[in-house]
């Protein structure tokens, strides 16, 4: 049998390519940016498996052009709404992501954001960056404490409850908003009540996001849910940009709906909209919820023993189409 060849996008982490060059040919693309959808296409032909970034269009077009030996896209990423999974299924290939691996990073990522909205960190720096002259007064850059203040989650997976527990640390209450209400025990330990999402909106202090993008919930954050929320509240956004209606959330910002925002992604990702980089009150960084040294290498290998183990036969660790495939096998 032909040695099976992996795909891989984009540089990931060395103990995953020697995972995957321990089992089969691996084509790494050289370059330090997204591939063109024509680059990714002619690396793609004759792929066993594509180990996919979350920039990269895994669609109808691209798994034709990798053909039929093609079993698996092993996305490194825990979403996945880069890739066309009923396409995938159709073709028979597995859609893996890596869940679980990224939980605490993001968490640990969507708590600093709300610290730094909140207490206005960005602006602060920036201050001192700027050279500005300062001396400390009792009014000098206050911003919202988090004690007693109310967390409203939109979607209680794991990285939603693994940013309730932090927050109730901070000492704050917690609810949220899910279409499945969590585990009796989950809710327990969170203490958290799930209220509709319009109940929600007009309850959180820090709205935080933690939902897959969908097209239920792309632009769940619109001009009208931004209405709903108190004109002290922050929205916090570490799930996918579309989400939010960025030029609407720009609009609420200027005109003081609701205090502020801090954004680890974006609409039109790396584009940022101009408007958000004018607003103090807006805290922007590059998509950074996974990106520790510990976290990104496990996302890899996790990707890794995925393409591995669907390429050999045996099931993958982290499937999103597994149960799909078993009625449409391809
Ligand atoms: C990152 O955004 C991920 O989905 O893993």
């Amino acid at each position: 049998m032909a040695s099976p060849r992996f795909v891989v996008t984009r540089r990931i982490p060395d103990a995953a390519l020697e995972l995957l060059a321990a089992e089969g040919e691996v084509w790494l693309s050289s370059h330090d940016r997204p591939l063109t959808r024509a680059e990714l296409h002619a690396a793609a032909e004759g792929a066993s498996a594509i180990v996919s970034l979350l920039h990269d269009r895994v669609d109808e077009d691209l798994l034709r052009a990798a053909g039929g030996g093609l079993r698996c896209v092993a996305n490194v990423a825990v979403g996945f709404d880069n890739v066309d999974v009923p396409a995938a299924t159709r073709h028979g290939v597995v859609v893996t992501n890596t869940p679980a691996v990224l939980t605490e990073a993001t968490a640990d990522l969507a708590i600093g954001l709300m610290l730094a909205v909140t207490r206005r960190l960005g602006e602060g720096e920036r201050l001192v960056r700027a050279r500005t002259p300062w001396s400390w007064h009792m009014y000098f850059l206050l911003g919202a404490g988090l004690q007693h203040k109310t967390l409203g989650l939109i979607g209680l997976g794991a990285i939603g409850q693994a940013t309730a527990r932090r927050a109730r640390a901070f000492g704050m209450r917690v609810v949220y908003a899910d279409a499945r209400a969590a585990s009796l025990s989950v809710a327990q330990e969170l203490g958290a009540s799930r209220l509709s999402t319009d109940e929600l909106l007009g309850t959180a202090d820090v709205l935080s996001l933690h939902c897959p993008l969908t097209p239920e919930t792309h632009h769940l954050i619109d001009a009208a849910a931004l209405r709903r929320m108190k004109p002290t509240a922050y929205v916090v956004n570490t799930a996918r940009g579309p989400i939010v209606d960025e030029a609407a959330l720009v609009a609420a910002l200027e005109d003081g709906v609701i205090a502020g925002a801090a954004l680890d992604v974006f609409e039109h990702e790396p584009d940022v909209h101009p408007g958000l980089l004018e607003l103090d009150n807006v805290v922007v960084v590059p998509h950074l919820g996974s990106a520790t040294v510990e976290t990104r290498t496990a996302m890899a290998e996790l990707a890794a023993r995925n393409a591995i183990a669907v390429v050999g036969g045996a099931d993958p660790l982290t499937a999103v189409n597994a149960a799909a495939l078993q009625r449409f096998p391809g």
